[in-house]
């Protein structure tokens, strides 16, 4: 048995008491076929997607990638992994306009998302040797230490239509609760694999999404891919997306007025102010980066992607 969605709450309450929400039909069928069509041919494949498959030794099937695994960065930010492509067709993405309002919604304010637009392509295809199962627990996107209130959230657009255990992505429905408890009472705890946390395992929710919808993801929620393995051989395609606003949140209390979907995820365990700067270790890596950019390739970084992580600064 599966995590069933909660169809009596609206998906912004679902996110808030679970984590996690999905969107049906939220992005249209236009720019998702658009979209394919642009995977199709960075990835060279044009046969039909169930004849798509991992094979070892090619560059789409990393023969050692765990399910789930086959993620292609396009960062905005050159400060997350250096200079990447950009890619003008799926970056488009940001401009789907109910998408758009989904963000602005969760956010609580149509100025609050920052307008950068780092993405990955989400691809899992048929793997002939994989199994028809689900992972039993999951992780966090996080080493030590985790943000506790962060700066926004996470969301997957399907590409494809997908069947049960065909790689979806699953996740473990209110586990970001406990997870920002235990944070919120140490800091530096390891929190990355839920096996080494001790927080019981519940039945996931596996996103098998037509296409066009979208699953909405809190940062501390644990979640897995899968083996793709489903029946008629469909791969797992989507967008996986941030969604970020401008300012770090730095304090969170639940006695508040009119928060917003996002600060109710993150005031579920009580008032919290954060006793240290969570942007601290995402500075030291673009530190790097930049340093490493404006080196090798002889240009100047634009100075708004060095103080990206500064952003929490009032006027900044
Ligand atoms: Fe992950």
């Amino acid at each position: 048995m599966t995590f069933q969605i909660d169809e009596s709450l609206d998906w912004t309450e679902h996110y808030v008491r679970h984590g996690m929400a999905v969107v049906r039909g939220l992005v249209d069928r236009t720019f998702c076929e658009e979209a394919l069509a642009q995977v199709r041919r960075l990835v060279g494949e044009d046969r039909p997607t169930a004849q798509w498959t991992r094979r070892d030794g090619q560059a789409l099937n990393d023969p050692d990638a765990r399910p789930g695994q086959w993620h292609y960065g396009f960062f905005q930010d050159p400060g997350r992994a250096g200079m990447t492509t950009q890619n003008p067709v799926l970056e488009k993405l940001y401009d789907q306009p109910r998408l758009r309002s989904a963000i602005d919604r969760m956010f609580g304010d149509a100025e609050a998302w920052d307008g950068v637009r780092n993405y990955y392509i989400f691809l899992n295809p048929f793997n002939p040797d994989g199994e028809a199962r689900l992972e039993t627990t999951g992780h966090i996107d996080f080493k030590v230490p985790a943000p506790i209130l962060y700066r926004g959230f996470t969301f997957q657009i399907a590409l494809l239509d997908t069947e049960p255990f065909g790689g979806n992505t699953t996740i473990f429905p209110g586990t970001h609760l406990p997870v920002q408890r235990m944070l919120m009472e140490d800091p530096d705890r390891k929190m990355t694999e839920q096996a080494e946390t001790g927080i019981d395992a519940v039945e996931p929710y596996e996103f098998v999404a037509e296409v066009g919808d979208v699953l909405f993801m809190h940062h501390l929620v644990f979640h897995s891919g899968n083996p793709s393995h489903a029946p008629n051989r469909t791969p797992r395609l989507g967008l996986h997306a941030e969604a970020f606003r401008a300012r770090w949140l730095t304090e969170v209390d639940p006695g508040e007025k009119n928060l917003s979907p996002w600060q109710r995820s993150l005031a579920g365990n009580g008032p919290y102010r954060v006793g240290r700067d969570e942007a601290a270790g995402q500075r030291a890596m673009r530190e790097r980066y930049i340093a490493q950019i404006e080196t090798e390739r002889r240009i100047t970084v634009e100075d708004k992607w060095k103080r990206y992580s500064d952003w929490p600064e009032p006027g900044a």
